[in-house]
């Protein structure tokens, strides 16, 4: 479904992601791990156009998405749920829902997803009027997959969703991940926490100095005595 071909991106001269290569078929949750800085925030950016590629091509559902307007991603069917959530702080949960939907003009679809959104999140529902920057920070990260799914995507983007948040919400942000893709989603998950996001994926690569140096089954790689050394704290 997602094809990412030499993937290249610098910052002046820092070089941040050296010509990866790698791929997730239709409902897969694929892992991508690695340390601070490795590279992983900025491919997934490459991918959802948030920033431009030096070099590489990236394929989504076989067409060509590399050069396309930023805006045009999400159309395409790909949300990005970036680092650090970006909800709109000063607009209720509700709204932040609806601008999720805004690129479609279907107000009986929109009703539905949200149906759907607060059946995975009940929290959410619960607050649906409160303004967003006054959620803690879990319900931020609730509220910014809510919004993301609002869109209803074809694939997900997770970017760290764990960020910042004590176990047991760490523990629902997932139970919510498993489901979404139990239910059908195409998941690729950046963690820094590598052991959670090789538990809820089946594959995973494992991205080093903006390289990828090992992939694998996720099963395989919480097996592997280098991943244990280098990211299971072992
Ligand atoms: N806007 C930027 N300008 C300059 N350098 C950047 C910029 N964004 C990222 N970098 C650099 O690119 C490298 C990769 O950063 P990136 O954010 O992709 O890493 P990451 O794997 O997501 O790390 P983390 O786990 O800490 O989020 C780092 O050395 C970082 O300092
Ligand atoms: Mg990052």
């Amino acid at each position: 479904m997602l094809e990412v071909t030499g993937l290249h991106v610098a910052y002046g001269g820092i070089q941040a992601v050296r010509s990866i290569t790698f791929h997730v078929n239709q409902g897969e949750t694929v892992a991508l791990i690695g340390a601070n800085g490795a590279g992983k925030s900025s491919t997934l950016k490459a991918i959802a156009r948030v920033i431009d590629a030096v070099g590489g091509d990236v394929h989504f559902c076989g067409e060509k998405i590399s050069r396309i307007a930023p805006h045009d991603i999400i159309r395409k069917g790909i949300a990005l749920v970036p680092e650090g959530r970006g909800v709109f702080p000063r607009l209720s949960v509700l709204e932040n829902l609806e601008m999720g939907a805004y690129i479609r003009n279907a107000t009986v679809e929109a009703k539905k997803d949200l149906k759907m959104v607060f059946d995975y999140f009940p929290r959410l529902k619960e607050r649906e009027d409160q303004l967003a920057g006054t959620l803690s920070g879990g319900e931020q990260q609730m509220l910014a997959i809510g919004r993301a799914l609002m869109s209803r995507p074809k694939m997900l983007l997770l970017d760290e969703p764990s960020m910042g948040l004590a176990p047991i919400m760490v523990q629902k942000i997932f139970e919510v991940v498993r489901a979404v893709a139990a239910d059908g989603m195409t998941i690729l998950l950046i963690e820094q926490n590598a052991r959670l996001a090789l538990q809820c994926s089946q594959r995973g690569y494992v991205m080093e100095s903006g390289e990828i140096s090992l992939h694998g089954d996720s099963a395989q790689l919480l097996d592997d005595p280098k991943v244990r050394a280098a990211y299971l704290g072992e």
